[in-house]
């Protein structure tokens, strides 16, 4: 058994498991209840499950639970209080009907965050390299693109 300790969504958490090598995706989903943060391929190749780690985005599938000892975790289902760039983000995504089945949405969203939580204008190709690994299934991406014209005049 291991305690991990870490924050979630601004919030202090410790969770006891007994495999410390448990991905965060796994944590989230099955232990905390946390499903907006998505299974796609479990295997760090979709970005269905970005999350953000310190301010970067994150592979949950891919983060073993030790790797977040005392990390700052934020997930889609992260209020705009706690993080008001995500908020931004979802409000124009939303507002271009972004989606098609909407699964891969919550990664593109977190992705997006991180990006503009560190660049509040960023270049081309600076938001193809946040997006090169979010994958879409349903080429939903012209979208995202339009949704990310806005945030960039927003
Ligand atoms: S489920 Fe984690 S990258 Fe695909
Ligand atoms: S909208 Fe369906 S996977 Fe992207």
């Amino acid at each position: 058994m291991e305690t991990a300790r870490f924050f979630l969504n601004g919030e202090p958490r410790s969770l006891t498991v007994e495999d410390p090598d448990e991905p965060l995706l796994y944590v989230l989903r099955d232990r905390l209840g946390l499903r907006a943060t998505r299974y796609g391929c479990g295997q760090g190749l979709c970005g269905s499950c970005t999350v953000i780690v310190d301010g970067r985005a994150a592979r949950a599938c891919d983060l073993p639970l030790w790797s977040i000892e005392g990390r700052d975790v934020v997930t889609p289902d992260a209020g705009d209080a706690v993080s008001p760039v995500l908020g931004r983000v979802r409000a124009a995504l939303a507002a271009e009907r972004a989606g098609q089945c909407g699964y891969c949405l919550p990664g593109i969203a977190m992705s997006l965050a991180a990006l503009f939580a560190a660049e509040p204008a960023p270049t081309g190709a600076a938001i193809r390299a946040a997006l090169a690994r979010n994958l879409c299934r349903c080429g939903a991406h012209p979208r995202v693109l339009r949704a990310i014209a806005r945030l960039e005049h927003s």
